[in-house]
């Protein structure tokens, strides 16, 4: 049967009392079918939710019915009549539709997983049958999130007077940062594109072209290993304001964000956001990204072990190293859970051992108890304010190592106390005053912290002088919610003399700076405006508003682990011919 000429008329998830007694017509999926004999019930879905239709015994409508199978694309005409027994748990659980007519628009092979899994289900099958997993009500509900998301950020910015504009997808390659995915020139044999790893260089020269406010939604693209926040392929809300400061770049990005978390999620933020400097933070919380939402920050703790006559501690205080610990309440260890530890910050920090001191029943235990006196225990009990179930864990070694070890420790020990179980908070930080310049023990050479064009703090430019270029800080920051980083950017270079003092500290000959940034650095001359700006991950944003710990879940296709996509079997080998079109031969791996 067909219902040709007629148009659907609401979406079965809309029908509601209002609709009583209206003949209606509906387009979607068979959610489930049950056959009481004479009577057939069907969940008709689409995008907006889920409908009962009703199919009473008797004509050829009923038979068509009972053929139905889950997945059958069908559409349906019919009255709206009150329910006698109403659903309290769907919204359109008070009326019901008797059908007088059907059309199947297309059959469904059996399915690999339930729809009602799509969120849950193995990863293998969710993102090889991801046009099925996506149909699942959750799936649909973090697209939509992710849609009022990218509005919320575009009517923000409109509204302020920012201009989108798009820049090429095709770049040149800037052998800054991550690795960049390269793309074979057919025409120029030889010779490759770089796809963008961010729109950098481009938003700088609309900045230079008068533009003065600009923003991107913009796809980027990075050859680097994934995690659970980091996908190869993702979108930054790229942004860039001419004669602005650092602190006109944060006020007004924290109206941005204010505006987003409001509209999106209804979350209303008073306060300024939080902020601290890099070195702080990582004296504090061992992390340039610190999750704020609770305390233990780590103490110096050298004063209190000047005497001691545990090796590591003499070791460490003769050869000017650092003692540090971190203060764990009302917690419960058993001996096997402090070895697991002591293995963490040993396997995956590179620190010799951690030492414990855990006080229970007025007691210490601790694994120095022979190098502790009582004096000692006394001494540390009142200092540091130990109750009952509070553990100290201290790590002595290199500055660097004792800080990334008890910063990872620090959320490790938040993991098992459950200190942020259904904690709902949103702690946005801004961290500032990162350093220009990470030395590469390994390659002996300064690198830039952010990029080449980053604008060192005034202060700091002595330095240059001096080539103490690990004192340089920068006028760099990033934003940081509950310990990831869903932002960051700075203020930028405008000034030739300076640009040409951070090429000389990178190690960079007028010859490499020629051929790497030649039409950048060219570009400046020409009366360029102070600039500055940010990129927000916005992928890493709709993560915290639809409450996912995986990017993946977030992006419509993504890739795997692997960078993979196990949808269309992205990336795939290509055809002789196409390689000889491009002038490439593949290198055999032996
Ligand atoms: P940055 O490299 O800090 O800055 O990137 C900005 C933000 O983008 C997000 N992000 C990612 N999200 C998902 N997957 C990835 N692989 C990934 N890499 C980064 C992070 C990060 O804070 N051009 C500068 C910005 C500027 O200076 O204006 C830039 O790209 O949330």
């Amino acid at each position: 049967m067909e219902l040709k000429g007629l148009k659907r008329t609401t979406y079965c998830g809309l029908v509601t009392r209002e609709f009583s007694n209206q003949e209606i017509v509906l387009e979607g999926w068979v959610n489930r079918k049950r056959n009481l004999g004479s009577l057939i019930f069907i969940d008709l879905r689409d995008r907006e939710g889920l409908v009962q239709i009703v199919f009473k015994e008797g004509n050829e409508i009923f038979e068509i019915a009972d053929s139905l199978k889950p997945e059958y694309c069908i559409k349906v005409k019919g009255i709206v009549k009150e329910r006698e027994s109403k659903n309290p748990n769907l919204y359109t659980g008070e009326i019901e539709v008797i059908c007088d007519g059907i059309e199947i628009y297309s059959k469904s092979k059996a399915l690999p997983f339930l729809i009602e899994e799509g969120y849950d289900v193995n990863e293998n099958l969710k993102f090889k049958y991801r046009y099925l997993s996506l149909r699942d009500e959750r799936c649909q509900k973090v697209f939509k999130m992710r849609n009022e998301a990218s509005y919320a950020f575009r009517e923000f910015l409109h509204n302020d007077g920012f201009i989108e504009i798009s820049t090429p997808i095709l770049n040149k390659s800037t052998p800054e940062g991550a690795r960049d995915f390269l793309v074979p020139s057919r025409i120029n044999k030889g010779t490759f594109y770089a796809l963008p790893q961010s729109p950098q260089i481009y938003k700088q020269l609309l900045m230079i072209s008068n533009f003065d406010k600009y923003y991107q939604m913009a796809t980027c693209f990075r050859d680097e290993d994934l995690r659970a926040n980091r996908q190869p392929e993702f979108t930054q809300v790229d942004i860039e304001m001419s004669f602005v400061d650092e602190q006109d770049v944060k006020s007004k990005m924290e109206g941005l964000i204010k505006h987003v978390f409001h509209k999106t999620i209804g979350l209303t933020i008073e306060d300024k956001f939080i902020e601290m400097s890099y070195e702080d933070c990582l004296n504090f919380y061992g992390s340039d990204k610190p999750d704020i939402r609770f305390e233990m920050k780590i103490m110096d703790m050298k004063e209190d072990f000047l005497n001691s006559e545990f090796p590591i501690f003499k070791d460490c205080i003769e050869n000017n190293k650092e003692i540090r610990g971190i203060k764990a309440e009302n917690s419960s260890f058993s001996r096997k859970q402090f070895d697991k530890f002591t293995e963490f910050v040993k396997n995956h920090f590179g620190a010799k051992g951690l030492v414990y001191i855990n006080y229970k029943d007025g007691q210490i235990a601790s694994s120095i108890n022979k190098f502790l006196t009582e004096e000692d225990k006394g001494r540390l009990t009142e200092k540091y304010n130990l109750k009952n179930g509070d553990c100290l864990f201290i790590i002595s070694d290199t500055k660097k190592v004792v800080l990334s070890a008890l910063g990872a420790l620090r959320l490790e020990l938040a993991n098992h106390l459950e200190l942020l179980k259904d904690n709902k908070e949103f702690k946005f930080l801004w961290v500032t005053d990162f350093p220009l310049y990470e030395y590469s023990e390994e390659d002996g050479r300064y690198y830039a912290a952010h990029h080449p064009f980053t604008m060192p703090n005034e202060d700091d430019i002595k330095y240059f002088d001096t080539k103490e270029y690990s004192k340089i800080r920068a006028k760099a920051y990033d934003l940081v919610l509950n310990g990831e980083e869903i932002g960051g950017g700075s203020i930028r270079i405008y000034n030739d003399e300076i640009q040409k003092k951070m090429f000389e500290a990178l190690g960079l000959s007028e010859e490499d700076v020629q051929n790497k940034f030649e039409f950048f650095v060219e570009a400046l001359k020409y009366g360029t405006p102070p600039h500055g700006g940010i990129a927000f991950g916005f992928d890493r944003i709709v993560m915290f508003l639809t409450d996912t710990n995986d990017i993946k879940n977030v992006i419509a296709f993504p890739k795997n682990k692997k960078a993979e996509c196990l949808l269309s079997q992205a990336p795939n080998e290509v055809s002789e011919a196409q390689l000889d079109e491009i002038g490439i031969e593949i290198k055999n791996e032996d």
